[in-house]
């Protein structure tokens, strides 16, 4: 009952906003099309992200987990044209379905895709860049949300954004004896947020058209 009612509001919001165009709409085709996870963030989980993406005027953004690349869509949008996103997939079908899509939404100027594991990417990055990044997005193997973190303080700024999607897991968080590494991973993620002195955070639940879950969200002290 409470999931139906949770469904029909986010409906309505995202038609309310018009939220789901043609090229999310493809991109979301183009998942199920190719039997990937249908685990792209909703519209408005998506209208979210590009909302923090624009108070934090981020130009520089890496996203960790890009699928078919819909939440790609979402914060490469929120550059306007300007600045860089990167984001990061280990599955080169799963990246190759996003470039597509990526080049459809007409953003190959300012998304660039990158097939590997992400610590591996991190690394290469490390060497090669010393640019501060205004928002990470991480969305990928939760087990290594705290490498990433790490990897992700080490490149702000006071001000960025780290932000981080899954942390409640239809409340599976509150499982301290669970057996599933990804709960593990978000539960071990979210007590180091709580007492970190690197970041302020703020931990959301989230309901609608996807399983109950959540988004951590911390800036850079
Ligand atoms: N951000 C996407 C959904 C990502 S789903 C959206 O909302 O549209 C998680 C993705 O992370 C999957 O495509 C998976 O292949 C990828 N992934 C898992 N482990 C990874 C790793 N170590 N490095 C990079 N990507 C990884
Ligand atoms: C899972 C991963 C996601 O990024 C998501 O949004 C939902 C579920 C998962 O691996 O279970
Ligand atoms: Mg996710």
């Amino acid at each position: 009952m409470r999931e139906e009612i949770f469904g029909k509001v986010d409906n309505y919001l995202s038609n309310l906003f018009s939220l789901n165009d043609d090229i999310l709409e493809r991109t979301e085709e183009s998942i199920r099309e190719n039997g990937m996870p249908e685990h792209s963030v909703s519209a408005n989980q998506g209208q979210f992200l590009f909302l923090l993406a624009k108070m934090c005027n981020a130009q520089r953004i890496i996203e960790i987990g890009t699928l078919g690349g819909y939440s790609t869509i979402w914060l490469g949008r929120a550059l306007n044209g300007k600045g860089k996103l990167t984001s990061i997939e280990i599955d080169p079908n799963f990246a190759d379905v996003a470039r597509e899509n990526i080049k459809n939404a007409g953003l190959e100027n300012t998304v660039e895709i990158i097939t590997g594991d992400a610590l591996d990417i991190f690394s290469e990055l490390s060497q090669n860049e010393n640019e501060t990044v205004d928002l990470f997005f991480m969305d990928a193997d939760k087990p290594n949300y705290m490498a990433y973190f790490e990897w992700a303080i080490k490149h702000s700024r006071k001000g960025s954004l780290i932000i981080a999607d899954n942390v409640i897991r239809n409340g599976e968080v509150l499982n301290e004896n669970s057996n599933d590494e990804k709960v593990i991973g978000v539960r071990a993620y979210n007590k180091m947020l709580s007492e970190s002195d690197q970041v302020t955070s703020s931990i959301l639940q989230q309901v609608g058209i996807k399983d109950y879950d959540g988004i951590a969200i911390s800036i850079v002290k």
